[in-house]
């Protein structure tokens, strides 16, 4: 029998600390109860972008920051089979290229985490999760399909600053890519992910405002933001966590 399985999608705009946060609650949240005990699994968007060569092109600058990038009925395929069996296919698992994208020193050491963790599923929610596979999705375009939204059980999106973001992409090396690895050019994110992002939430948003407050239809859809802006990661940890919780209820 494959477990309960509970699937949160982490969303967020580029460098808003989705695989950070993916693999903090990964390592934190109790391992079910399976035989033999299964720790969370995470699948990622970035490993259902469609071939290069079907990579919209704007300007003479391919845009990888579009839905139309994105292989959403794959995704939603690897979402199905985890449900169904309680472990990701063999296949997504080989394709998967996410493992080659370090994310450098985390901005929350792991042994705080758990700290953390142990602090706030304490209470009888950690038995409960025992029961329950969590399956997290780490994607920056996840609420834009909506066969694919769905599928989740708890819906995140993270935000931060403008300036935050594109200080923490532009600090990024670049990016492993199934065929190769990529490299932001000059203002890339001024010119593609920035407007990438608001074009596909800003609907999500009151009056477009994308540092505003969510937009009523996004809150009935289930969407959840932080509770500020600009967090830090131990502050999403633990919203992220009760966000979880508050899901098993
Ligand atoms: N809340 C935060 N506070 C401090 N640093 C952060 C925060 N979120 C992300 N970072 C840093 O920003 C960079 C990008 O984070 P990452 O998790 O790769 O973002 P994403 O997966 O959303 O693109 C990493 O170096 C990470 O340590
Ligand atoms: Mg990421």
């Amino acid at each position: 029998m494959p477990p309960r399985v509970l699937v949160v999608g982490v969303s967020g705009p580029s460098s808003s600390g989705k695989s950070t946060l993916t693999r903090l609650m990964r390592d934190v949240l109790p391992r079910a109860t399976t035989t033999p005990p299964r720790r969370a699994l995470i699948l990622y968007e970035d490993d259902f972008y469609k071939p290069e060569v079907d990579i919209p092109v704007v300007d003479g600058v391919q845009d990888w920051d579009c839905p139309e990038a994105i292989d959403y009925a794959g995704l939603r395929a690897a979402v199905a089979h985890v449900r169904a069996c309680g472990t990701v296919s063999a296949a997504v698992e080989e394709q998967s290229k996410e493992d080659r994208n370090e994310l450098g020193k985390p901005p929350l050491e792991t042994a705080a985490a758990r700290a953390l963790a142990t602090r706030i599923l304490g209470d009888g929610a950690g038995a409960v999760l025992e029961e329950t596979l969590v399956c997290l999705v780490d994607g920056f375009l996840l609420f834009n399909d909506p066969e694919l939204v769905k599928l989740l059980d708890v819906k995140l999106l993270l935000r931060a600053p403008y300036a935050k973001l594109k200080q923490r992409r532009e600090a990024r090396n670049g990016y492993a890519t199934i065929e190769g690895f990529w490299v932001d050019p000059p203002g890339y994110f001024d010119d593609i992910v920035w407007p990438g992002y608001v074009r596909a939430h800003r609907d999500l948003f009151v009056g477009g405002d994308m540092d505003g407050p969510l937009a009523p239809a996004a809150v009935d859809a289930g969407i959840q933001v932080p509770p500020e802006l600009d967090m830090t990661m131990a502050g999403l940890l633990e919203w992220a966590l009760a966000a979880v919780i508050a899901a098993l209820a």
